[in-house]
């Protein structure tokens, strides 16, 4: 089946922001590591979205690639990302939906210089026509998605995953699937998230990944 992932036009940028990712990110990372440690805990979000406000922290490729895969099979037309960062994820989101007949991507950020590179990256790999980027919080730039949700990836602060969830529940359809990153790096903070979709009368069928820095992934069945 071809795909467009390897065409010039995304593969490019593709290649040059994850370049650009693992020289910027470990200079960021470590200190704050390092600091979470001695603080034996997690950061404040504060804290936490003022170091980072530099930094890709991206999907991997993999788990990029398995994006691409889950959006392309499962036929889906509207996909709503939490965190957009620099764009990378949401570049192997739209270029799905470009491969499987079109759609659209609402993805949101809250970083205003972060929304400005995202939108030239997607514009570079050909992408816009299947991006809308909300600048702002996800608990506002996201209330008023239309129904029915046919995927969603959240990957923005940790924290956030269980509200941004309930605030699109009401949005989902039956089969909706949901992809949850970073379990395995921050469990503390995606915890009630993660209670939540696993619990025993959760209305999602979920499980876990073990790919990256660990994924859920869930299914809305009602
Ligand atoms: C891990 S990064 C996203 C990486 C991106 N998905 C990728 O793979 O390239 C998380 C992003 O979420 C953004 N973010 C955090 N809290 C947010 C909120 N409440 N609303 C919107 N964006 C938020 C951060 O600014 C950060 O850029």
């Amino acid at each position: 089946m071809p795909h467009s992932l390897k065409t010039p036009a995304i593969a490019s940028v593709l290649d040059r922001l994850f370049t650009e990712a693992e020289k910027n990110d470990p200079a960021i990372l470590a200190p704050l590591a390092e600091e979470t440690r001695r603080q034996g805990g997690a950061l404040d979000d504060r804290k936490l979205a003022g170091a980072l406000s530099q930094a890709f922290i991206p999907v991997s490729r993999d788990v990029g690639q398995l994006l691409y895969m889950m959006v392309r099979t499962s036929r889906s037309r509207h996909v709503v990302e939490f965190g957009t960062s620099f764009g990378i994820s949401t570049i192997f989101l739209a270029a799905a939906l470009k491969d499987s007949g079109g759609g659209k991507v609402i993805t949101t950020e809250l970083e205003p210089h972060k929304v400005r590179r995202a939108r030239e990256h997607i514009a570079e790999a050909g992408l816009s026509e299947f991006v809308e980027v909300r600048e702002g919080d996800a608990r506002e730039t996201l209330r008023d998605v239309a129904p029915e949700i046919d995927f969603v990836l959240l990957d923005g602060w940790k924290g956030l995953y269980l509200p941004v969830l309930q605030l699109l529940e009401p949005k989902l359809r039956r089969g909706t699937l949901l992809v949850a990153d970073d379990i395995e790096l921050m469990p503390e903070m995606v915890a009630p998230y993660v209670q939540y979709v696993h619990s025993e009368d959760s209305p999602y069928l979920a499980v876990k990944v073990p790919m990256g820095d660990g994924l859920d992934v869930a299914m809305w069945t009602r």
